[in-house]
């Protein structure tokens, strides 16, 4: 399972990358806002600011929402970074730029997902990678997880190699279940990504072989 980080900030790039464990990035505009960069010329800027720390796919999200104003966004997009994918959103010129930017050869995410049925378009239309939000649909009561389960079914039935990128996750759990599924990747926070890390019984286990061996020393 790929694991990416899905923030604009830079520093926490840098922290996950150096941590070894990092695939790529994800982005959107309002994770960028968050990071007060605004403006085409600095937005451009930090995505290859982004490409330049990570060894991964970066995804670059488009804000058109009209198939022609999509392509010339995703060409330029695209001809930043071999490492960007273009975001595309799960809408009609959507779905129709994301078939054309296959043909080009140029990589998709397509994201905005919340049914097995989109899921279907995305693949169907050649989508690189689909990105179903768990944790959004968790906060309107409904199981996100449940979505990642029918889209690992789809794909598998149909053999599509649109690769599930479970998005919006929100902590560890949320990683583990995805990886039980069979999602080809995860998005989240570092902090979710971290969270990982934490044992109650590797710290009390440390702490005493620390003790034993000054016991011993
Ligand atoms: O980048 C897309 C997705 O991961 C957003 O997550 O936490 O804003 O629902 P969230």
């Amino acid at each position: 399972m790929k694991f990416f980080i899905d923030t604009a900030n830079l520093a926490q790039i840098e922290e996950a990358q150096n941590l070894g464990i990092l695939d790529g990035v994800t982005t959107n505009p309002s994770l960028m806002a968050k990071e007060g960069i605004t403006g085409s010329d600095n937005i451009m800027k930090h995505y290859v600011d982004i490409c330049n720390i990570v060894d991964g796919d970066v995804s670059a999200e488009v804000i058109a929402t009209d198939f022609e104003s999509i392509i010339k966004e995703g060409e330029a997009l695209a001809e930043l970074h071999e490492q960007i994918v273009v975001k595309v959103p799960m809408i009609k010129d959507g779905i129709q730029a994301i078939r054309y930017f296959s043909e080009q050869g140029i990589r998709t995410n397509c994201t905005l997902v919340f049914s097995a049925g989109q899921a279907l378009l995305a693949a169907k239309a050649g989508a690189t990678y689909v990105s179903p939000f768990i944790g959004r649909l968790d906060d309107v009561s409904t199981d996100g997880l449940d979505l990642i389960m029918d889209i690992r079914q789809i794909y598998d039935n149909y053999e599509f190699e649109t690769q599930i990128l479970a998005a919006s996750v929100r902590h560890p759990m949320h990683i583990v279940h995805c990886a039980k599924i069979g999602a080809d990747v995860m998005t989240g926070p570092l902090s979710s990504i971290l969270a990982l890390l934490n044992h109650p019984l590797t710290d009390i286990g440390l702490q005493k072989f620390l003790e034993d061996y000054k016991k011993g020393n």
